[in-house]
């Protein structure tokens, strides 16, 4: 690499990660380190004060440093350059960031460039990969979840199930699960982007940001010159199509998180906005197009796409998540009484986000005493934190009038109950009664219980909820 390579590398870099451009300084330093001149006499050539000249270079191979993920010092970064072998590979870092620094990227603050071990070994030249997490939470302590992990490996390293959908309540720990999983296989995705669909884009959009993220112009480079546009004016299939190549291409892992949000209010489980009804042609085509790629979709509510109707024939599947089972989640939240840990769990069903919010109101108002907290509770029936309040509200807002109706009826029993017994209560067809059940099972807030008979039961929480902010 010569001076000028090294210095659009570096500036690329640069620009990926800050979103500016090297300054006079900075460049200055890069050049003339290029050259093996010392902090004192790149001060000299350039005019500039020795100690702020040292300053920059500091703070500039540091920044290098964590973008690189290498300690790049003065003394070491040519060297460094030179061994992720820049020059010669056709998906080197240089091709990447320097297309890269022409696109008016804003995603690049965690974007990370690594250098994952290629899996043929014969090929030693380093691959590069694209990791955007911006919107994936930052995991610092991480319990348990030893069997979901394996599966979701399993699915997508041993079945090669292309859209693995991870399900389950609010809270119960979907998000902190898949990212766990994420930060434990970053090297097998020369792709890895995570959207949360909190405030969900209409899916054109999304495909913009998948395909500018993408690095799309690195692979359509040809066919843009032929027709001379840039994949943003394209159409929605023209972006699917491109997408689909790179998902062929690369191996990528596309996280969509909060994909409950896409769905309508007020009507079963799992149907389309229609503004994100196309969601479903993208989910379709996932599993209809050939491709090395994976999709996980995080959701509070099921819908068809996420089924899978023959297990033989599928290449989809999904991960139904129940409570995390595990006392030293409660350490370090300011409790007492250890012995009864477990039946605080219990009570919450093992969801992370309900113990953490009780965890702070027993510490608060009693001191910490988890014994006392229960023995108080003479009906052994979980208390609705405002917290757990406001989530089960947003829940309940969401629910058709048919559910509604089954969770009222269903609140009132104290047991589970069979379904033709519940059904008597209601004033309901059996279409409509069976597709609320079921709705509502798709939603995780109704459980089915195989005794002797099929029973079924409002999750606890849920129950209380219920009977305390919803009856007349
Ligand atoms: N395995 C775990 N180890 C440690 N903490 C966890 C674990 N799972 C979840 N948590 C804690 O519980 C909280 C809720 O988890 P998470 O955000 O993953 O829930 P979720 O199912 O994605 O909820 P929502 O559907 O509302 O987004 C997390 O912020 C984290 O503090
Ligand atoms: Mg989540």
């Amino acid at each position: 690499m010569n001076v000028t390579e090294i210095l659009q590398f570096v500036d690329g870099l640069v620009y990926q990660h800050t979103g500016k451009h090297l300054d006079n300084v900075q460049k200055a330093v890069v050049k003339g380190s290029c050259e093996g001149d010392t902090y004192n006499e790149i001060a000299e050539n350039n005019h500039l004060n020795k100690t702020h000249v040292g300053d920059v270079g500091g703070d500039l191979w540091k920044l290098l440093s964590e973008i690189l993920n290498e300690n790049i010092k003065k003394s070491n970064f040519l060297s460094t350059f030179e061994r992720l072998n820049l020059e010669s590979s056709p998906n080197s870092l240089l091709n990447n960031v320097m297309i890269n620094s022409n696109n008016n990227n804003n995603f690049c603050h965690t974007q990370t460039f690594r250098n994952s071990q290629p899996e043929n070994q014969e090929n030693n030249k380093t691959k590069s990969s694209y990791h955007d997490l911006t919107f994936a939470p930052k995991i610092l302590k991480f319990y348990n979840r030893e069997t979901e992990l394996k599966k979701i490996n399993n699915y997508i390293f041993n079945q090669k199930i292309k859209l693995i959908s991870v399900l389950g309540l609010s809270g119960i720990g979907k998000t902190y699960l898949v990212k766990r999983f994420v930060d434990l296989n970053l090297d097998q995705f020369e792709v890895i982007i995570w959207k949360s669909l909190n405030f969900p884009k209409t899916l054109d959009l999304l495909l913009n940001d998948l395909l500018k993220i993408s690095n799309v112009e690195t692979l359509y480079a040809t066919s843009l010159h032929q027709y001379n546009e840039t994949p943003l004016q394209k159409s929605l299939d023209d972006k699917l199509n491109q997408l689909f190549a790179i998902f062929k291409e690369k191996r990528c892992l596309i996280i969509l998180d909060d994909v409950q949000n896409i769905f309508m209010k007020g009507e079963f489980s799992g149907e389309y906005k229609p503004e994100y009804q196309n969601y479903q042609n993208f989910f379709t085509k996932i599993l209809e197009t050939e491709h090395q790629s994976n999709i996980i979709l995080i959701s509070q509510e099921e819908c068809a796409e996420m089924r899978c109707f023959n297990e033989d024939l599928c290449l989809i599947n999904c991960l139904k998540l129940s409570g995390l089972n595990e006392v030293q989640f409660l350490k370090n939240m300011g409790l007492k009484d250890e012995d009864s840990w477990l039946n605080l769990i219990n009570l919450y069903e093992g969801n992370p986000f309900y113990l953490q919010t009780i965890a702070n109101s027993i510490k608060n108002i009693y001191d910490g005493n988890v014994a006392e907290f229960l023995a108080e509770n003479k009906h052994n029936l979980p208390l609705i934190t405002k917290d757990i309040q406001a989530r089960l509200q947003i829940l309940s807002k969401k629910l058709s009038s048919i559910e509604q109706q089954i969770v009222l009826k269903l609140s009132n029993f104290n047991q589970p109950v069979s379904r033709e017994e519940l059904k008597i209560e209601l004033d309901l067809s059996s279409t409509d009664f069976i597709n609320g059940l079921e709705s509502l099972q798709q939603r995780y807030l109704v459980t089915k219980i195989k005794e002797a008979k099929i029973l079924f039961k409002l999750v606890p929480v849920f129950q209380e909820y219920v009977r305390n902010c919803c009856q007349n």
